[in-house]
């Protein structure tokens, strides 16, 4: 996906049961989410100062939640970039393919929950940011 842009990662706001017991957030393929989630994982046990991502998938699109606490997410289509502070278990942030990302300043033990539209595939990443921006090209 060489012509996508930061502009079509967004904010989806997800639909919340609240009951005075507490909230259910639900997030249903091809519902909430434009895809089929094949694949859950979810980062952890952060340290303070650790960043993650640092790489851009070809094919693969994702849903990426603050389950708990709080951390940032930088989005860059190899001319644009934004950043986006997740701090609410009931936002997701769709990231379409073709985007270098970064997550970082986890805070206050967040986890990040992802819902991804493909299994586990190596080829369908770029880890070096030159490539990505000839991939851009
Ligand atoms: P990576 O996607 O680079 O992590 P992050 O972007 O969060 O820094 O994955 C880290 C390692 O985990 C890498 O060796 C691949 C492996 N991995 C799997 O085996 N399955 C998966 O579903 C994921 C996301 C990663």
């Amino acid at each position: 996906m060489r012509e996508t842009t930061v502009h079509d990662c967004k904010i989806i706001t997800l639909r919340n049961i609240h009951r005075n017991e507490g909230d259910l957030t639900v997030v249903e393929s091809g519902i909430d989410v434009p895809f089929t989630t094949k694949r859950t994982y979810f980062l952890h046990n952060v340290p303070d100062g650790a960043s993650r991502g640092d790489h851009a998938h070809k094919e693969l699109k994702q849903l990426v939640i603050a389950i708990g606490g709080i951390f940032s997410v930088t989005l860059d289509d190899g001319k644009d970039r934004k950043t986006i502070r997740l701090t609410s278990p009931e936002e997701g942030l769709l990231i379409v393919p073709g985007i270098w990302r970064e997550l970082y300043d986890f805070f206050e033990d967040a986890i990040c929950l992802v819902l991804a539209s493909e299994l586990y595939d190596e080829d369908d990443y770029i880890r070096d940011y030159t490539e990505f921006l000839n991939y851009k090209l």
